[in-house]
Formats: C-alpha cells, structure tokens, sequence
C-alpha cells in the first residue's frame, strides 16, 4: 500500500506524546501550494508564466512571472494556517508578522519559492526550498525578527521540492530523510525513499569555474584535489545551475556542491535562510555535512533575513577533504 506525505507525517507525530495535528496541517500548505506551482511548471509556455515579471526583489535580481507566482501560492497557502507566525520569504524584503503574538501560532517558515530563476525559461529543472523554524522562547512571543534568525540547528523541519523530470518533495523533521514522488495520478507525494544516505564518496563535483579566477585560493586547490586523481578517482564536472537541481543529484549521487565566495561576492551568492539551512539540514541528515568554509553551515547565528554564505555541501570523503584543504591554509 503506498504512504502519502501526509500519512507519513502524522506517523511520525504520533512519537511525541501530546502532539496535536496542527504540524501536518501546516505542512499540507506546503504541499499544496508546490502541487500548484507544478502545475504551472509543467504547463510553462502554453500559459502565459514565462519571462520576467518586470520588478526587480530584494537581491537586485529581476523577478521572473513564476518567482511571483511561486511566492504568492506558498503565502495563500500557509497564511490561514494559525499554527504560523511569521513567513520570510526571498521575493519579500521583510518578513510577514501574521499572528505572531497568538498563543496558538508556534512556527516560523522561510522559503525560496522558485530557485533556478535562469532555468524557468528553458525547461531545466527548478525548485521550491523551505525550512521550519518553532518559535524561539516557548510562551513569550518576543521580537518577529528572533523567530526567523536562528541557526539552521534549530530547524524542526526542512526540505525541498524538485520539478525535474518527476516532481520530489525531499523532506527531514529531524528523523532521516525521506523522498516522495509527486504521482500525478493520484495527487499527492508518495513515499518513494526512506532513511535516504548519502554515498560516502561520489564521483561529481558541482560548481560554477568561470568565476574561477576571483575565488580565494583554498578553493581552486580543493578542486584540483577533485580533478586530479589525487583522492583516488578523478572526479567529473555536473552543474545545472539550479541549487535545488544540483543538491539533489549531490544527494542521490554523492560528491559536492560548492558555491565559493569571489571577488564580486565576497559572502557567496546562495542565501542562508532558505537556501543554505536546509540543504545543510538535509545533507547532515544523510551523513553527509555543510560547511561555509569556516564552520558548519547549520552553526552560523544569522544576522539577516536575506544575508548570503559561501556553502560547500557533499558526502563524508569530500567534505573530509575540503576540511584537509582548509586546515593546510
Ligand atoms: P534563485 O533563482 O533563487 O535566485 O537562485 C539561483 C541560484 C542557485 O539556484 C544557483 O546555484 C545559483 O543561483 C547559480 O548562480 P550562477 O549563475 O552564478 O552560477
Ligand atoms: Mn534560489
Ligand atoms: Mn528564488
């Protein structure tokens, strides 16, 4: 018999005694509103969602028609849950305070709702990231800002859905990880792998070189290490240039993704809220680690919603190696 994402869910809720539904309701909005954006994918082109939107969001990146469509169904979707306080989102400069001060809202959640913006328009995969975060100080409702800066340790919950070939909804609360496959059929994400594990040793490295020459040096020696033979294989190149994309194949596949800090981005490009977090999350989840060159990525205390971090995410014998460069200096 399948298990639906749901089903799992509330299974995995009944281990906490005294623990109510409202989780899997809140997290119904999650996969509710990336069934929606799916559609739209899947659809792109013959409807009217392709090209730029015309505003540019809080990065100074131009918004494409579905980073905006993207963010306005996770916001319609999560909003009526009384369970969520605040929703920080990339395409939003500041976070919305919905109910933060009512006892019953306990979460905070944070997302990219579209992550491949320059793959929308040439039907390369793309992705929806998301993590959850419970209220910081139990009873007291404090600062709206305190309940989304917390390190990524603190996540209840993170995860991400990819819209490649299949539509999977990659999820942890803390107990492994697990896929769900979106069965177009029946409408919902059924359990397809549980307990995922990360290869301890892949045969890919993940990384955009033409921004080679502006990297600092630790990283073009921890590629030449990958490239050369010197780790026991020579280790090829895959980047689609959707993170989403990119991680997923890291995590099936084993290896590592790197997006080092350069010279034009002296924080990296990937932001660490809801880009970072729950890849990290995840990857440690499956026995692998994260790491923004100088400490865990789920250890970083952030100081703003939309601030970046270089990340270098793999499996155990990638991120060993990446530590040994680190430490030579
Ligand atoms: P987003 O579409 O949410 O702005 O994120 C795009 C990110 C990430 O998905 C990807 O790894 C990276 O941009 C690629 O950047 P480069 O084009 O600089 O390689
Ligand atoms: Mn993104
Ligand atoms: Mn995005």
């Amino acid at each position: 018999m399948i298990t639906t994402f749901q089903q799992h869910v509330l299974h995995e809720q009944q281990r906490f005694p005294g623990a109510t539904t409202e989780f899997s309701w809140l997290v119904s909005g999650i996969t509710l509103a990336t069934k929606m954006i799916e559609s739209q994918v899947r659809r792109a082109g013959l409807t009217n969602i392709l090209g730029s939107h015309g505003e540019v969001n809080v990065q100074g990146e131009v918004q494409q028609k579905l980073d905006v469509y993207a963010n306005e169904a996770l916001i319609h979707c999560l909003s009526l849950r009384e369970s969520i306080g605040i929703i920080a989102s990339e395409e939003n400069e500041e976070p919305l305070v919905l109910r933060h001060d009512s006892p019953a809202s306990k979460y905070a959640i944070v997302f990219d709702p579209l992550d491949g913006s320059s793959n929308i328009d040439v039907a390369v995969t793309i992705g929806t990231t998301f993590a959850i975060f419970r209220r910081p100080d139990g009873d007291k409702a404090g600062a709206p800002l305190e309940w989304v800066l917390q390190p990524g340790r603190k996540q209840v919950a993170a995860g991400y859905v990819v819209y490649g070939s299949s539509t999977v909804l990659v999820y942890s609360a803390g107990n492994g990880v697990h896929t769900f496959t979106l069965d177009p059929l029946v409408g919902s994400y059924i359990l397809t792998k549980e307990n995922l594990r990360m290869p301890e040793r892949g045969s890919y490295y993940s990384i955009n070189e033409s921004y080679c020459d502006r990297w600092p040096g630790v990283y073009a020696k921890y590629l030449n290490r990958l490239k050369s033979g010197e780790m026991g294989r020579r280790y090829s190149s895959r980047f689609v240039g959707s993170m989403v994309a990119d991680f997923h194949r890291t995590l099936l596949r084993g290896g590592v993704f790197i997006y080092p800090p350069n010279t034009d981005h002296p924080e990296g490009k990937l932001r660490l809220l809801y880009e970072a977090n729950p890849v990290a999350f995840l990857a440690e989840q499956a026995g692998g680690s994260a790491s923004d060159g100088r400490q865990p990525i789920l250890d970083i205390q952030p100081r703003d919603v939309h601030q970046r971090t270089p990340l270098v995410v793999g499996g155990r014998a990638e991120m060993e190696e990446f530590e040994r460069c680190l430490a030579e200096g």
